[in-house]
Parts: C-alpha cells; structure tokens; sequence
C-alpha cells in the first residue's frame, strides 16, 4: 500500500462550445504530466452551464455542486451560449460567482505573460518582458451586488462591499504569491501593487490601508498603489514594471482583460478561482460557440489553468514540466497561436504536441 500513487479526484465540467474539446487537450496533458511524476488524476465529468439550463432552469445542479465538493480540485471550461436566457433577458448558462461565492474562493489568480512566438499589440515588448500576475478578490466588491441590485422604475443600485476580512486575506495571498514566485521584469524586484480609486471611494481607501498593514508583514516586497485609471494606462504602457497586482472584483475582471489583450488574447490566459480548501482552474475566455466544431480553437489557456491545478494541489514539477513543454512548442513554433482565438495546426495536434514533449 505505502507505495501506491498518490491519487487526485478532479471534476470536470467541460462546457459549452468550444469547452469540451480544449477540456479534452487539457485532460490528456495532465494524465500524461502525471503519469511521469509519480501520480494520477481521477476525472469524474458533469454537466454544467448552457447545456445544462433548458433542462433544469438552472445552469447547475445541487448533485454537482455536491459532487465537485468532494474533488480535490475543479477543471471548468467556458460556459453560456447567447441562445440560453432567463425571461429578464440576463444569460441562463452562466456559472457566474456560484461556485466563487459558496465556495469561498477569494482570490481570482490571473498570470498575464507574454509566451514567445505570441504577437503582442504593444510595440516592441519581447517575450518575458509582460509577466505579471493579477489577484482579484472573488467574493466581495461591487459584484457581492450579483443578482442582489435594487432596480426601480428611474434608478438602479448596486452596492460595494470591503470587508476587513475580505480584504486582508486576499492581500495576504498577494504577497505570499509574490514572495513565492517570480519578479518585476522591469528591476528584478519582488512588487504587490494595490489597485484602487482610493482618491474617490471610502471603501477603497479602506482596501488601500489594509494593504499597507499586511505589507508591514513582507519587509522585503516593494509594496506599490496606483489608481486604476492609471493603473489601466501604465499595464499598456510600461507593463514590465509589474509582478503582482491585487484589487478588488470588478476592476479585477477589467485590467485582466485589459492584460490579456496586450499578451495574444484570452485564449492565452489562465486563472484559478481559489480559496482556503477549494478551488477551480478556468480559462478566462469564454465558449466561443463559432469555433466549437472546427478543430481550431487554442486550448492554451484551458492547459495552462490545469498547470496551475496541479501546482496547487502540490505537483510543483509536473506543473512546470507542462509549462516548459508549452514554452518550447512556441518557440519552436510547433504551435502558432492566431488572432481571434485560433491555433495551428489544431486544437487537437496541440493537444499531442505539447503531451509529446512533456519530460
Ligand atoms: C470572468 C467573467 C465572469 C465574471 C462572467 C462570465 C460572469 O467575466 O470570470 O471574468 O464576471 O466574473
Ligand atoms: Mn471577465
């Protein structure tokens, strides 16, 4: 017994459009990465998001919010399509905050790099010189609003929330991230920069002082504000000067995409949805129903956020040996990421380069 492999449950929800195939890419990469490091991964699927809602009225089911509960980690792909609606005209097949909310998971983790071989529109950024990563606090802000807005017949409000709690943990996990990998490409320095309107709001000039208590607790990481307005032009202008970001969930879900758009797209970036005991890895993109069945779509965000699942679940080396083979599938220009969403040769030869070059 004590030397059979460490086991992994994962649940999978692979999505809708283009979900299930840049899941499947994913899935046989992880199975290989973790055959070579000594352990294995048990995939238990469900369904979820648009395919699930004209059924059940719901995009989800208790069953597998239940069944995902017991994993030790989530694989979702993107989910919705424009054809599902709820009567008020809103998207039936999002999972939107559910899982982010009951689940606690706080602190939304967006690495934002530059891969070689990927166009960037920014001119003369090389490779290496756009890596950087985003935290976005998950559970509060303006989006703790979500489905609880007050809508009357002339005026509409949401409100903002900052929690002491809230905010210091997702802080905290800034810097921990920060301390423990990576650094500013601009000085090589280790730097959490804290993104808010502090100048404006109450609330966030309370985020921003708690940002200066936790900082006390990290001596030796350059503790960094910026408004967000500035925020917005200096990630376009001097994006080397950034190794951490944390801020609160809606300016987080924007800089992201500002971020991902300034390194190939969406289609190149991960994220995990993580918290104290669960957590879910997703692309930041969405289902992209036009190329669900055309072999094309780039499954490289959807792998690189199942690179983090398994660094997270403590396969540090198989997390990076996924990494390094995406790395050098770039550079060797084995794989061609293309605008629009798009890889050459194909999703699925992608998929078997990358697994092929695994160590
Ligand atoms: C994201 C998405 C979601 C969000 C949508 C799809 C509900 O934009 O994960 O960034 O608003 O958080
Ligand atoms: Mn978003």
């Amino acid at each position: 017994m004590g030397n059979s492999p460490k086991v992994y449950r994962v649940a999978v929800i692979p999505g809708d459009g283009i979900g299930p195939s840049v899941v499947k890419a994913t899935l046989e990469i992880l199975d290989r990465a973790a055959q070579a490091h000594g352990f294995s991964l048990d995939f238990s699927f469900h369904e979820g998001g648009a395919g699930h809602f004209p059924k059940h009225g719901e995009p989800i089911s208790e069953e597998t919010i239940e069944a995902c509960a017991r994993a030790h980690a989530v694989i979702k792909g993107p989910v919705g399509l424009p054809q599902a609606r709820r009567p008020d005209g809103t998207e039936g097949g999002l999972l939107g905050g559910t899982f982010r909310f009951i689940w606690n998971l706080y602190a939304n983790v967006r690495p934002i790099r530059l891969w070689p071989g990927v166009g960037s529109p920014l001119k003369g950024v090389r490779p290496g010189e756009i890596n950087y990563t985003i935290v976005r606090e998950n559970t509060e802000g303006l989006y703790a609003s979500r489905n609880s807005g007050v809508v009357r017949e002339e005026a509409a409000v949401d409100s903002l929330l900052i929690t002491r709690k809230g905010t210091k943990r997702v802080i905290e996990f800034a810097f921990h991230l920060a301390r423990g990998r990576g650094e500013a490409p601009l000085d090589g320095k280790k730097r959490v920069t804290c993104v808010d309107k502090a100048n404006v709001l109450r609330s966030m000039a309370f985020f921003r002082e708690i940002f200066y208590q936790v900082a006390q607790d990290f001596p030796e990481i350059e503790a960094d504000t910026l408004h967000a307005d500035a925020a917005a032009q200096a990630l376009v202008l001097e994006p080397k000067r950034f190794h951490v970001l944390v801020m609160e969930n809606l300016l987080g879900d924007i800089l992201s995409d500002l971020g991902g758009a300034t390194v190939g797209g969406l289609g190149m970036c991960p994220s995990g949805n993580i918290g104290d005991k669960n957590a879910l890895f997703e692309p930041l993109h969405g289902s992209a129903p036009d190329l669900a069945d055309n072999n094309k779509a780039n499954p490289l965000a959807t792998i690189l956020s199942g690179a983090m699942m398994l660094e997270w679940l403590g396969e540090k080396e198989a997390a990076q040996a996924i990494e390094k083979a995406v790395e050098r599938a770039l550079t060797q220009r084995l794989i061609t990421v293309e605008p629009q969403g798009t890889v050459a040769p194909g999703t699925r030869e992608a998929a078997s380069i990358i697994r092929d070059l695994l160590e």
